[in-house]
């Protein structure tokens, strides 16, 4: 075969491939058997490596994945990525239709799209090619997992048809179909893993998969809702959905424009019921106004556009048999009662155990062993018991009562008076207490150490190799190297790791002591305003209080935790090997008091910053950054998409409006 030759025949299995894969996965009406598609994809692969110089990332046979990413950048989005405002009821519908009448003239119409329950999903195509495919993250940056998204054979890598925009956005949600999450969970429990809760976290686990050959073989699915960009072809957002299915997008059948809210109400109890029969799980409806343009008008809130809805459907519940409750020991060593049910099929998913958070939420419901219990699944990843069936009560039943001491190492429990839980106060000899600490203190936000998981803390612990957080720094190759599924190669990678984890920045160092009440966002401002662990430690509980953002819980757990010798031993022994104990140089000698004094509050989105960095400097410049406009504000930084409302208020008390580069100004001056 010529070169030339198998050009063209590398071209036209392409092509055949990747139509065959959009009537398999996207219109699920498939034209040849799977043996065909896979000899065809054979012959492709075979080409391909004959022929390396025609190489392609966009080739069907480039979805099953081969490189190992190390892990997602983060990257801005080009536009913030909102939530929807969630309603209940008729009547709020109702409410949600009469302020959209407020504001635009008669004649306009609603879409009905199922509200599809996986994860969010931003996908940028420029030149008709996928260019990038980014989770929501906080709603301004996210994971960049282009490579994981390439995978997903309902998402088209080059786009059909024509009269696409040269570069536009569109969102959607991956799902995990059911009969796949089954499947997976079945395996999982087979290896001996946890299974998944839900598949929705199973689809979110599956992308944030560093190896995309798995992911691949996970067979996510993908819908898409939502274009954005300039020129698109319609300003009808159904049209435009419709032109999207054309280009290869799998878009909703199931999505009807509705003439007014009665129709809309209707759909919506349709769906109550049919949303059973559905290969993917959704939880509501979502009511868009159709006109682009009349989106325009309505606008946005800082949360959620003015323009759309989401109408949740009510939890399902179940009734099942409470058989027993089990204890369970986490890191800071609060216990957790959970409830071990005979199964129960809720909402698409069988139901073994449902949490019950703590002592009082037992003694409210009155529990008593073999109990018929009313489960229910909302949001949460676990479900919940909401109620008891009195009537089916044995009179004999036992109450379930709460433990008094440690499940694990048999400390009496204590609890604090404003405090729900009851703790195991054995910080420092309980295992699960300092398994968990030693995780959370490895975990990828906070010193992100490589080729440590749970399993080989687990090992090291075990083995009496480590036995608190400053066990990690002592560990010596030889230890490592001889355990079991280890080696020389994993003992090194994790040295490394941990050799370089004393660039780690310090306010990840903090987080990753894990000192109860400070996520990842309290130790970025403690780090910010106090600038070292010193003067962390030596704050008083007064001295903390008066930072925004701290509270008293969490002031009260700082002071706690520092007044703890163990706990000092062990920040004085990581500052001698070498971690950030305090915020660099760099970012000391940037500090300046430009903006002492003022009350600074930040609205919209901005081109050259996100809100974060913006807060930060803020912090940075000794300002306070506030969330609601009153007379103390000294400035509104706007951004584009500032609500109106904000805008307006700011007007009403003089406040002074300024833009992203006037703020820039304001601090470099
Ligand atoms: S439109 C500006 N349409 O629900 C908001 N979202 O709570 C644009 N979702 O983050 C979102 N199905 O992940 C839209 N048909 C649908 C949806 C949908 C599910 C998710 C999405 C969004 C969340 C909002």
């Amino acid at each position: 075969m010529t070169k030339n030759e198998a050009r063209q025949k590398i071209i036209a299995l392409r092509d055949e491939l990747e139509e065959h894969n959009y009537k398999y996965y996207v219109l699920s009406r498939p034209e040849i058997s799977d043996f065909d598609f896979d000899m065809k994809m054979k012959e492709l692969e075979k080409l391909e490596k004959e022929f390396p110089e025609f190489y392609d990332p966009n080739s069907p046979s480039q979805r099953v994945g081969s490189d190992l990413t190390k892990e997602f950048v983060q990257v801005k989005h080009e536009r913030p990525m909102l939530s929807l405002s969630n309603v209940y009821s008729e009547q709020e519908l109702i409410d949600f239709d009469q302020r959209v009448r407020k504001l635009l003239e008669t004649g306009f119409k609603y879409v009905c799209e199922l509200k599809f329950d996986g994860v969010s999903i931003s996908m940028i195509y420029e030149g008709g090619k996928l260019e990038r495919a980014v989770t929501r993250g906080d709603g301004e940056k996210g994971d960049n997992v282009t490579t994981n998204v390439r995978t997903i054979r309902a998402v088209p890598l080059k786009l059909r048809g024509s009269g696409f925009p040269a570069r536009f956005e569109v969102r959607g949600e991956i799902m995990l179909p059911f009969n796949v999450f089954n499947k997976i969970n079945e395996e999982r429990v087979k290896a001996g893993e946890m299974p998944f809760a839900n598949p929705r976290n199973a689809a979110s686990g599956t992308l944030k998969m560093q190896d995309p050959s798995i992911v691949a073989s996970r067979k996510l699915d993908a819908y898409l809702y939502y274009l954005l960009g300039e020129n698109l072809p319609s300003d009808s957002h159904y049209e435009n959905m419709q032109k999207a299915k054309e280009w290869g997008f799998k878009v909703s059948e199931h999505t009807k424009l509705c003439n007014g809210l009665g129709e809309v109400l209707s759909f919506i109890k349709t769906w109550d019921t049919k949303r059973y029969g559905l290969p993917v799980a959704i939880d509501g409806i979502v009511i868009k106004v159709d006109s682009l343009k009349m989106q325009e008008i309505l606008g946005y809130t800082a949360k959620s556009p003015r323009w759309a809805i989401a109408y949740k459907f009510k939890a399902e519940q179940a009734a099942t048999i409470l058989h027993s409750v089990s204890f369970q020991v986490g890191r800071t060593g609060a216990v957790t009662p959970v409830a071990n049910l005979e199964p129960v099929l809720l909402a698409g998913t069988t139901v073994k155990r449902a949490s019950l958070h703590n002592a009082d939420i037992i003694r409210n419901l009155g529990l008593h062993l073999n109990d018929t219990v009313f489960v229910e699944k909302g949001g949460e990843i676990i479900p919940k018991i909401t109620g008891v069936d009195l009537s089916k009560r044995h009179p004999m039943a036992a109450p379930v009562v709460f433990i008094t001491k440690c499940p694990e190492c048999g400390t009496p429990l204590e609890r604090k008076e404003s405090e729900a839980a009851y703790y195991c106060p054995n910080s420092q000899g309980c295992p699960p207490q300092i398994k968990g600490k030693i995780e959370h203190f490895i975990s990828r936000k906070a010193m992100d150490i490589d080729g440590l998981g749970q399993e080989t803390v687990d090992l090291l612990f075990k083995e009496g190799l480590i036995k608190d957080i400053s066990g990690l720094y002592t560990l010596r190759k030889e230890q490592i190297a001889r355990l079991e599924r280890l080696g020389e190669k994993s003992a090194n990678r994790i040295l490394k790791s941990l050799e370089e984890s004393k660039n780690v920045p310090f306010e990840r160092v903090l987080f990753g002591l894990g000192i109860r009440f400070v996520g990842e966002t309290v130790a970025k401002v403690l780090a910010n305003k106090l600038m070292s662990i010193d003067r962390i430690k030596n704050a008083t509980y007064e001295e903390l209080l008066e930072i925004n953002e701290i509270g008293e819980k969490i002031a009260e757990s700082v002071v706690e935790y520092f007044s703890d010798e163990e706990n000092i031993k062990l920040i004085e022994f990581l500052k001698s090997i070498g971690l950030q104990m305090e915020i660099s140089k760099e970012e000391q000698d940037n500090r300046t008091e430009k903006l002492k004094g003022l009350n600074i509050i930040i609205s919209g989105t901005f081109k050259k910053f996100s809100r974060e960095e913006i807060k930060n400097l803020i912090d940075l410049h000794g300002g306070r950054n506030v969330s609601s406009i009153s007379k103390k504000t000294s400035y509104l930084v706007a951004g584009e998409n500032i609500g109106p409302s904000k805008l307006e208020k700011a007007r009403q008390l003089n406040i002074p409006i300024i833009s992203e580069e006037e703020f820039e100004e304001l601090i470099s001056e």
